[in-house]
């Protein structure tokens, strides 16, 4: 039977109490995690997201009645207590910020009763994550979530703290709107005024925060609600949350040094860590070339390396013929890794091919210098030697190559240096390597739409030197852009806009929009870019996957309080659903038979 806590009125969070309040009466409210009946004495352990306060029920001090009203108390009742604060009369819990204390407890209620959870609310929960987000509420009662709740709170604060007493303005941008050019699907939303029409959710505040800087500004913040209909995966949700800035009169330099500011600011008030500032910056191109990808992992070596030259002129058809398709042969060493059973390195081969790789050539130094691998037969003495000069290989190393069009070879490298460092336990958790990488190219052929693409956006501001080039090499252009990484992930990108209509038209009508297109999407930027318009520059953080590395989690999930599951639906609501045929007619919308199968 639930009681009301009429006449009570909390003091504490559970380990606000602590032995400088010996001796006094204290009224605590929460959950109990556990209770031990020891015959004449009750020990429950009372839980709130402060934390674990031990309770003792005797039935000298809260009476026959109340002594019996303890021992039907169950994991995860709601209760209220009312007590002495008194030193432990059991053994002192070093584990726990209250364990010298306990509090004998004179008044209880129970305010709600529960039902057995079908999880143990506990740390480490080894519980499948279909049930935890199911229960999702019960879930965030566990105190590792808490725990990643309570630092995202205070790192949101932190960044509103730091951008205030720098001058910006945090300004809310539309929900509903109309599509914002960032690469993603959008989701839209039907209007019922406007049968046939769409709002579009955004998938960034770009185009409203460039607009604010049109309209003078000059410094904007957003704590933003972003949404992207793209695949999922750990660091990944299809609404996340950036934490969004742009600024006026700006350069490349000003927008770095902010932020770096910024991030120092963070980790330091957030987790106590002091980074130094400047962070180290690196030009894409480097990127790709050593770590094979634009979010490098820096915390470790074991960079990649362009044999293309020493293997030109070798008998392997595997590498001459990539790099008579335009393509390069690269490796990396696995130092030490010589001894790899072949087992294993098949698993390395087909974790290659997740990644797009045709193959791995592999190449292990024996001790006494001599070489197993599965081309050293296509090769002379010479050509192997010179190889494995380019990889600085020494007796008892593992090297491995791939060949390919480049961005194949990066793509394989790169995940595969990663996934040996993991299996080598090289990625100290610890170690916070920040690091720009700037210089992307403006522009990407895509493929599928056989065109070039904006890499980043097309409001992003070419290098100026480099922009006369893009009539007959547009690939070779770079852009004012940059991207803040963090140990492997991409916390924030951003860039220079472009605020001159010459380069503005240009960009377009490279992307393959025709004036009227462009001018059709866009015409309210355009149009205001007609008024005076300030250069500017910005960057957006995901606000989800830089708490994700403070706390060291694995997933952006475990950071975000109801997260979605990798096909965009929510396990607890059951979102997406189904509506009422009157709310279709509504919106003058008919479901396809496709879609009701
Ligand atoms: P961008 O698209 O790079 O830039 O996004 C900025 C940052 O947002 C985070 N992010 C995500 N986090 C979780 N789930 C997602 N699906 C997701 N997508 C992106 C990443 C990323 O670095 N308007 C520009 C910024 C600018 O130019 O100022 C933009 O949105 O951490
Ligand atoms: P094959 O001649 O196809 O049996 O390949 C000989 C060796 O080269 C095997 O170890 C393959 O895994 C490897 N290999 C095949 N294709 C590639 C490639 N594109 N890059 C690197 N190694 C490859």
């Amino acid at each position: 039977m639930a009681e009301s806590m009429q006449g009570l009125k909390r003091s504490h969070r559970c380990t606000e109490v602590s032995n400088k309040n010996m001796g006094e009466k204290v009224t605590v409210m929460g959950w109990v995690q556990k209770r031990r009946n020891l015959g004449s004495l009750i020990f429950v352990d009372l839980r709130d997201r402060s934390g674990i306060l031990q309770i003792v029920f005797d039935e000298e001090s809260i009476g026959k009645e109340g002594f019996e009203k303890a021992g039907t108390l169950r994991s995860e009742f709601v209760i209220a207590v009312e007590g002495k604060v008194q030193k432990r009369s059991a053994a002192v819990n070093e584990n726990l910020k209250t364990g010298d204390i306990e509090v004998a407890a004179e008044t209880l209620r129970i305010l709600s009763e529960s039902e057995t959870p079908p999880f143990p609310i506990e740390e480490n929960s080894q519980t499948k994550d279909e049930i935890r987000l199911k229960y999702r509420y019960l879930d965030l009662r566990r105190p590792d979530i808490q725990r990643n709740m309570m630092l995202r709170s205070k790192v949101v604060y932190l960044m509103r703290d730091f951008m205030m007493k720098e001058g910006f303005l945090e300004i809310e941008t539309p929900i509903l709107c109309k599509s914002t050019p960032e690469g993603a699907r959008d989701y839209l939303v039907p209007s019922r005024v406007h049968p046939g029409n769409f709002y579009a959710l955004p998938q960034s505040p770009q185009l409203y925060k460039q607009l604010l800087m049109c309209s003078g500004y000059d410094r904007y913040f957003q704590i933003a609600k972003c949404f992207r209909d793209e695949d999922l995966r750990a660091d990944r949700q299809p609404e996340f949350t950036q934490a969004d800035m742009e600024l006026s009169f700006v350069d490349v330099d000003d927008v770095i040094d902010v932020n770096e500011r910024l991030l120092q600011y963070v980790m330091k008030e957030a987790v106590g860590v002091e980074v130094e500032v400047p962070f180290k910056r690196m030009p894409w191109q480097e990127a790709m070339d050593r770590f094979g990808s634009d979010k490098p992992d820096t915390r470790f070596g074991m960079e990649l390396k362009d044999v293309s030259k020493a293997v030109e002129n070798c008998g392997f058809g595997v590498f001459t013929g990539a790099l008579e398709n335009g393509g390069s042969v690269r490796g990396i060493n696995a130092k030490g890794q010589g001894a790899m059973p072949r087992k294993k390195i098949d698993k390395l081969v087909e974790f290659a091919k997740g990644y797009g790789a045709k193959g791995l050539a592999y190449l292990s130094i024996n001790a006494d210098g001599t070489y197993k691998s599965s081309f050293a037969k296509f090769m002379t003495e010479e050509e192997l030697k010179n190889l494995v000069d380019v990889l600085e290989g020494e007796p008892g190393d593992l090297l491995l190559f791939a060949a390919d069009k480049n961005k194949i070879v990066w793509n394989v490298l790169g995940a595969l240096r990663l996934e040996i460092a993991k299996e080598l336990d090289l990625l100290n958790p610890n170690q916070y390597n920040f690091l720009w990488v700037t210089d992307f190219p403006l522009l990407e052929w895509s493929e599928e739409e056989e065109r070039y693409v904006a890499m980043h956006h097309p409001f992003t501001m070419p290098v100026e030197e480099d922009w006369k080039n893009v009539d007959f090499d547009p690939g070779s252009v770079r852009a004012k852009a940059y991207d803040i990484v963090l140990n492997g992930t991409e916390l924030g990108g951003g860039s220079v806009r472009i605020h001159q209509n010459d380069i503005q038209e240009k960009m377009f009508e490279v992307l393959g929009f025709t004036k009227e297109a462009a001018y059709e999407q866009f015409a309210f930027l355009l149009d205001a870019f007609k008024y005076g318009v300030p250069p500017h520059a910005g960057l957006a953080y995901g606000v989800d996957r830089l708490v994700m590395h403070l706390v060291h989690a694995d997933s952006i999930r475990d950071v975000i309080a109801f997260p979605k599951v990798k096909d965009a639906s929510c396990l607890m609501t059951q979102a997406p659903g189904k509506v009422d045929k009157k709310q279709l007619e509504e919106l003058c919308l008919s479901i396809t038979d496709k879609e009701e199968a």
